[in-house]
């Protein structure tokens, strides 16, 4: 009999680990909160964009034809309780209002839910994003509330998936990291990840603080490396160097490595801002908080950027924005991801529109999400209908899209061909051979 799982929350995370679960060959419940969202999975409809995930859940979701059948879905937890073995947990921990720390209240929600209905044992495995010392709290609380006691454990083992990425990330991880209190949740996690590890993924098995903590290191590494090269931006914009240049020639050492040094509108997402900002919150409750406060300068160099692609805009077009039409290309926070959660374009446009700017935003999957989070701005169902009468046109999300435009298509459309690439991945030459004014932050002016 294969194993039961279930995975509680049907977001990025969610969703995807329930339809890789069910590819692994497990028997695989999903529950969530919301029953609008259990409906479209049923009917194997995805709630976000994400590449390949519409597929695989296809595959596996019960009354699809030719599907195996092992992915149902639920919105109870007395449902969740009897069908499971395991349970991962892969709720939000979004950043609470007005406040670096995290919200834990859909994971205090999701475990104190569960509990009463654990009467066997079973194993509850976190893969939420949680400030350290959670994972320990929440095991103590597993014994107490489940009717099985100590036999209702916990494991964590936090997920490094990527939007955009998520399926092969989740099916082919380039580490699997578990913290565990026993040898028997050792042994129930190594059989759920037998396939990717028989294919090379390492298993790194370790306690929870530890598992907990490899989760924020990871992504506070990843935004200091940002943030790294995006002060080399401001340093080369000053000196008149080239930051392009510079991230491929201190790439070329492989202790550096040529990954995450775009530099360009910096980092947002779901993940990096708010982790760091809760990563130096706990640090600052455990009385740690000196060893993070280069954290706060990752975090403020992020930011800036944002201001500084204003203001690069604001002086390519004369220095004022009443009576100007600029048009931003891309909204998400990154391409192949619906998400605009703290996306730096959506920011730069509502900065400019706040200025008086009379903006217009076009994004390929983005559009939805970004009416709804900024209904003031405009919005244009093309990249070409978007740039119609600007006096500039920013790159802000590098989806392969825009690097396919046609400069000279969209030089006939615009009214100044002014091109400022917030991301440094569009081919300068190209744009300056149709005429167009390129810009880029931390590249030379010419
Ligand atoms: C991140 C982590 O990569 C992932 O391991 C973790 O599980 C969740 O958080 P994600 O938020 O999907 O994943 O996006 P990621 O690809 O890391 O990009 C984050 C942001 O950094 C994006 O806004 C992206 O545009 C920006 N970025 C990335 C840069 O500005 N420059 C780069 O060189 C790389």
């Amino acid at each position: 009999m294969a194993l039961k799982i279930t995975v509680i929350g049907t977001g990025y995370l969610g969703a995807t680990h329930a339809a890789a679960m069910a590819e692994l060959g497990f028997e695989v419940l999903g529950l969530d909160v919301v029953p609008e969202k259990i409906e479209m999975l049923r009917r194997g409809e995805v709630p976000m964009y994400e590449p390949g995930l519409e597929e695989l859940l296809r595959r596996h979701v019960a009354g699809f034809e030719g599907s195996t059948g092992r992915l149902r879905f639920t919105t109870s937890y007395e449902e969740a309780g009897a069908f499971g073995e395991v349970h991962f947990v892969c709720v939000n921990t979004p950043q609470k209002h007005g406040e670096y720390a995290c919200d834990m209240s859909y994971v205090e929600s999701a475990f104190s839910s569960l509990a009463p209905h654990l009467d066997r044992p079973a194993l509850v495995v976190g893969k939420s994003t949680v400030p350290v010392g959670s994972a320990a709290r929440l095991a103590r609380l597993l014994a107490a509330q489940a009717p099985a006691g100590e036999a209702a454990e916990l494991a964590w083992n936090p997920e490094f998936l990527r939007e955009g990425f998520a399926v092969d990330d989740t099916l082919h991880p380039d580490r699997i990291v578990v913290g565990v209190a026993s040898e028997r949740a050792e042994a129930l996690l190594r059989e759920i990840y037998a396939t990717p590890v028989g294919e090379g993924s390492p298993f790194v098995v370790m306690d929870y603080p530890t598992a907990e903590l490899v989760k924020t290191a990871a992504n506070s590494f990843l935004a200091t490396k940002i943030s790294f090269i995006n002060a080399m931006a401001e340093v080369c914009e000053a000196a008149d160097g080239d930051v392009v240049k510079l991230a491929e020639a201190i790439g070329h050492d492989e202790r550096i490595g040529k990954k995450f040094l775009r530099a360009g509108v910096g980092f947002g997402g779901g993940c990096l801002p708010k982790d760091i900002r809760a990563f130096m919150a706990r640090a600052g409750e455990l009385g740690a908080d000196q060893a993070l406060t280069f954290l706060r300068e990752v975090d403020s160099i992020n930011m800036r950027r944002r201001g500084h692609m204003v203001e690069l805009t604001r002086d390519a077009v004369g220095g004022t924005f009443l009576g100007k039409r600029v048009a931003v290309l891309g909204a998400t926070f990154k391409p192949d991801s619906d998400d605009v959660r703290d996306s730096p374009a959506l920011n730069v446009a509502g900065q400019i529109h706040l200025q008086g700017g009379q903006v217009t935003v076009y994004d390929p999957k983005g559009m939805a999400n970004a009416r709804r989070l900024f209904p003031t701005l405009g919005y244009a169902d093309s990249a070409l209908e978007a740039v119609r009468g600007a006096d500039a046109v920013l790159h802000l999300t590098e989806w392969r899209e825009f690097r396919e435009l046609d400069p000279a298509v969209l030089g006939e459309a615009v009214t100044a061909r002014r091109i400022l690439d917030g991301r440094n991945a569009l081919d300068p030459e190209l744009w300056r051979k149709a005429g167009w004014t390129y810009r880029a932050l931390g590249r030379p002016k010419a």
